[in-house]
């Protein structure tokens, strides 16, 4: 009798392994027999049921327990012999199916050997037959998808240094004395998110791994009262703007493939924070191969080949692959406020910001901070090669760094927020990849032997693409100055810099200074701290200046943990 793995179920049926083991779960009479190791082994029966399961959930759209019964009562006897006869003709079909595909994937091994040999990747074959199947096939399905044109691009990359041809200058910036007296762009701003055409954009695809969460880095609770986390952070400003601008600002969210359905479905258990859920747009970014120093590909635990998210900077390829482009262009939207997962100090939407950007004619508007001290690991706003652009720390060298102009300021003194505004006309026309950065990093391989296969921690290069790389081909990009203590307090680590604490102390200090502008007194220790947590839900008041209208209803005084929502 043919058996077959829970990855080979998957393929045929095109139905998720996760789902298979979701239906097993609430439908036990789907469950196929397990071998000695506990591995699902399915006849031809069992997945003449799930196909007959398929068709009930999605075609005739039972839910999972009405299929669960209208299948029981078919095996009860009460089928017709039309049924039966269906019901064999599909177990056939199955049986063919599955023996084209072994036919074509005999050829299909062979061929990828050869063309992986002849460009210098044959170690990925190495003691092949001693590799279990379903690693074999999942190498070979990966290869199957494999850009080879791309892989060549990332090991050429390998081989430049990144920085020594570039020259760097100091570059111009709208300061926050220039900004705050532009009422005719705070104006222009406010009448441009009423019109209904801007949409907010989270990259969330990120790994986390500093902070060592085991979850998508937006449910991390953070809010320092409530202790909501940073999605719902977000989705309350998207709320309260929509009621401020009497709109319906569609909220994009980048995911990597790993946690996306982590993060729907958080959304989904969470009722959306009581937004609309067709107006959040979910989309999965792409991926990008890690090599060993020398350029041969890595093979990952599952057999396949080892791959990492492309970084914040493929949000601009995702957008197009993923039809959100043609949803924003049919739907009129024509600037994005672009923001991060790990910041919940943003400020989105920016009127100000949205003001000076349209202003100026800009393409992509960023907004940075003071340096909090020259070293400070923030990329750096300059002209690069004579463009205006950010310089990656790692790049900035000791001089350029320290140099200082005639009025004794540094010159390379501001840092980008991975704030961005961006136009949508200017993303349409940039459809490929941007620049690949690369960086080493240990990560957990598989390394074929004579046995079948062990399990390493090797360091590998990891590609990525950084968003800020479009501002140089961006036309009249801006660069914005806000303040650190309004804007900017991320989540990047367990403990220590840009941590849990100093996140959470962020937040406390911008609520307690928009409560000082309101007149209320937030007592403060010794260094000037305050005392109390504080929490403004940006549902309460979305900005400083909202705050103040609602002056009635603050105390005169904080006297201790305080929520205004
Ligand atoms: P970071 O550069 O801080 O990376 O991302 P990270 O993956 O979240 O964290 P570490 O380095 O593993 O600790 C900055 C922002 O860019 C997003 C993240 O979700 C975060 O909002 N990002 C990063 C992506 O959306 N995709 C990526 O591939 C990388």
């Amino acid at each position: 009798m043919k058996y077959y793995s829970i990855g080979e179920v998957s393929e045929i049926l095109k139905i998720k392994t996760h789902v298979l083991r979701y239906w097993e779960r609430e439908v036990p009479f789907l469950g196929p027999q397990k071998s000695k190791s506990g591995r699902r082994i399915y006849t031809n029966r069992d997945v003449q049921l799930l196909f007959r399961f398929k068709y009930l959930t999605q075609i005739k759209k039972y839910t999972v327990q009405g299929a669960r019964q209208k299948i029981w009562d078919d095996m009860r006897g009460t089928k017709s012999s039309a049924a039966v006869k269906i019901m064999e003709l599909r177990t056939e079909l199955v049986d063919i199916l599955s023996k084209l595909r072994n036919r074509r994937s005999k050829n299909m091994e062979r061929e990828l050997k050869d063309s992986m040999l002849s460009i210098g990747q044959g170690h990925l074959f190495d003691y092949w037959d001693k590799r279990d199947k379903l690693k074999r096939d999942k190498l070979i399905g990966d290869l199957e998808k494999l850009d080879v044109s791309l892989l060549g691009v990332l090991t050429q990359r390998l081989g430049k240094k990144e920085s020594n041809t570039l020259t760097f200058k100091p570059v111009g910036y709208v300061s926050i004395e220039e900004s705050r007296k532009d009422k005719e762009a705070l104006n222009l701003g406010k009448e441009f998110i009423s019109s209904g055409k801007t949409a907010f954009l989270t990259v969330a695809g990120g790994q986390g791994s500093r902070l060592g969460f085991n979850g998508p880095k937006g449910t991390f609770k953070i809010s320092p009262v409530r202790r909501v986390s940073l999605f719902q952070i977000f989705a309350e400003k998207l709320f309260s703007a929509n009621r401020i601008y009497s709109t319906d600002i569609p909220w994009l969210i980048m995911t990597s493939r790993a946690n996306y359905d982590e993060t729907v479905d958080y959304f989904k258990k969470m009722n959306y924070f009581g937004l609309d859920s067709k107006s959040i747009h979910f989309f999965k970014q792409g991926m990008l191969p890690s090599l060993y120093p020398d350029g041969r590909l890595v093979l990952s635990e599952d057999g396949g080949i080892f791959q990492n998210p492309n970084g914040h900077g493929g949000v601009i390829k995702a957008l197009h692959d993923s039809g959100i482009m043609l949803f924003l262009t049919k739907n009129g939207i024509e600037e994005i406020f672009y923001f991060q997962v790990d910041n919940p100090l943003v400020q989105v939407p920016d009127p100000l910001f949205l003001g000076i950007h349209l202003k100026r004619e800009s393409e992509m508007s960023s907004k940075v901070i003071k340096k909090a001290f020259p070293e400070e690991k923030l990329g750096t706003i300059g002209l690069i090669n004579g463009k205006p652009g950010v310089i990656e720390y790692s790049d900035l060298d000791k001089d350029t760094m320290y140099s200082r102009g005639t009025d004794g300021n540094l010159l390379f003194n501001q840092g980008s927020i991975a704030v961005h505004i961006l136009n949508v006309g200017f993303l349409n026309g940039i459809k490929k990849n941007l620049p690949f950065h690369f960086a080493r990093k240990k990560v957990k391989t598989l390394k074929p032997t004579e046995e079948g296969a062990d399990l390493r921690e090797e360091e590998v290069i990891k590609f990525e693409m950084f968003i800020f790389d479009a501002v140089p081909e961006a036309k009249n990009p801006v660069f914005f100055e806000t303040e650190r203590r309004e804007e900017f307090a991320p989540l990047k680590n367990k403990t220590g810099i840009d941590s849990i604490t100093t996140c959470l102390a962020g937040q406390i200090e911008k609520y307690s200074g928009w409560l000082e502008a309101a007149g209320v007194e937030v007592p403060r220790d010794n260094d000037n701290k305050p005392v109390y947590p504080v929490e403004i839900s940006p549902v309460f008041a979305l900005d400083r200046e909202i705050l103040i209208t609602r002056k009635g209803e603050l105390p005169a005084k904080i006297k201790k943990e305080t929520l205004f929502a």
